[in-house]
């Protein structure tokens, strides 16, 4: 089976490397040859350093990279049964890249997206053959995240979805299914991660240094504004405010002037030397620390999981994805502790809703609003697993 994966850029790169080495050869196109270039080079230095850890051989290393045809011309995808498609996140964009690929390839070949934020049901709404399109949603570093969110358009055909789930599965990949809604489930779900602990910063509750620290102990890698800045808050800031508009203006959702302001600001994080810490060199960094209270951490970290579980559980209420899929998700695709879901079984319904409904009397603010699902589990002791 050969596939094809159009633009050469940060994704597009790594999920062309996943197919290699899943053993299939690639055609990856680019408008532009230098980053096709730069694309082979950093898989050179990728493979280098996987040769010299043992991880794989030099023929292994020799054959991935042989696998791999590079061109600036589309035609070359033709016999490609499957086209993966990488290309700048915007919707004209994507169209016109469709559009040009359905009269090159042939009418048996399955179109995917990667798109993070766009409706997948507007890309097929857009083909000539739409029950062919599908999300197949990669996490960044690809060939390291396991996670792939598969979203099949309101037209696509189900044999192909089973067919991309058990693909994803030879390729050594965690497959999940979500419905074609804003932010699939990752993005949706994770949305309090930042916008709570943003709030917390805002009102002055704790610093920036508390709150990663508190996220930290509860077992996250890395805080929400450590993260933040690694994401890039141009990156975080648009998927924010995409989510927001996409749910009509839902106050759950609603993006941070904190957070604008590092945008206005083009402190962008650790790719400009600054956001919410300043870098100093690479890697070491540098934050106006108030200190840190324990208690006040304890509260934080249970405020921020409390938001995490509800928004889990409304997706399960909303039939977005299943249980297993949404914890799937946050522990393979963002590397979270544990799953939601099963937190909130070991938590116990009433607990979240506890803090949510005592946020929700304290700030009047509708954003604070406890998932039914939640509220029906703690009237019938129900949980999400057994
Ligand atoms: P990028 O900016 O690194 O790469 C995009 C590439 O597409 C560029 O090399 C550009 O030259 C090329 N391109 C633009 N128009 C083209 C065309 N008409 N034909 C062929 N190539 C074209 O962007 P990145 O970050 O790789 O994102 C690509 C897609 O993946 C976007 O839809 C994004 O939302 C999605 N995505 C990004 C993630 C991330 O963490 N960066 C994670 C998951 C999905």
């Amino acid at each position: 089976m050969k596939i094809g994966v159009i633009g050469a850029g940060e994704m597009g790169s790594g999920i062309a490397q996943v197919v290699s080495q899943a053993g299939h050869n690639v055609v990856l196109t680019d408008l532009n040859q230098d980053v096709l270039k730069s694309s082979a080079s950093k898989l050179e230095k990728i493979m280098a350093r996987l040769v010299e850890k043992g991880r794989i051989t030099q023929d292994n290393s020799t054959a991935i990279q042989g696998r791999i045809q590079r061109s600036t011309d589309l035609k070359t995808q033709s016999d490609c049964s499957l086209v993966i498609e990488a290309v700048v996140e915007n919707m004209d964009v994507k169209k016109a890249v469709f559009n040009e690929l359905e009269t090159i390839v042939s009418d048996e070949s399955i179109l995917a997206s990667n798109t993070s934020s766009l409706s997948i049901t507007s890309i097929a709404k857009n083909c000539r053959i739409s029950d062919r399109v599908i999300g197949l949603h990669f996490f960044n570093p690809a060939p390291l995240m396991p996670l792939v969110e598969i979203i099949p358009a309101l037209q696509t055909k189900e044999v192909i979805t089973d067919k991309l789930i058990k693909l994803m599965i030879d390729w050594g990949k965690s497959p999940v299914l979500a419905k074609d809604t804003p932010g699939f489930i990752v993005n949706r779900v994770a949305r309090p991660f930042y916008s709570e602990s943003l709030r917390i910063l805002e009102e002055g509750l704790a610093d920036v240094d508390t709150i990663d620290s508190a996220m930290r102990d509860k077992g996250f890698r890395m805080g929400p504004f450590e993260l933040m800045d690694l994401i890039g808050h141009d990156v975080n800031y648009a998927v924010t405010e995409s989510v927001f508009k996409s749910f009509y203006y839902d106050p759950r959702y609603k993006p941070s002037l904190t957070q604008l302001k590092l945008v206005e600001a083009n402190w962008l994080g650790k790719k400009s030397g600054r956001g919410f810490y300043k870098y100093i060199n690479d890697g070491t960094r540098n934050f106006y620390s108030i200190g840190s209270n324990k208690d006040i951490q304890y509260s934080i970290a249970e405020r921020v999981i409390a938001m995490l579980i509800n928004e889990a559980a409304d997706a399960v209420f909303w039939d977005i994805a299943s249980a297993e899929d949404i914890d799937t998700a946050m522990t393979k695709g963002v590397n979270y502790p544990k799953g939601l879901l099963k937190w909130a079984d070991e938590w116990g319904a009433s607990k979240v809703i506890n803090i949510i409904d005592s946020l929700s009397q304290h700030y009047g603010d509708s954003r604070y609003r406890v998932s039914p699902i939640l509220r029906e589990m703690a009237r019938s002791g129900e949980k999400f697993y057994g």
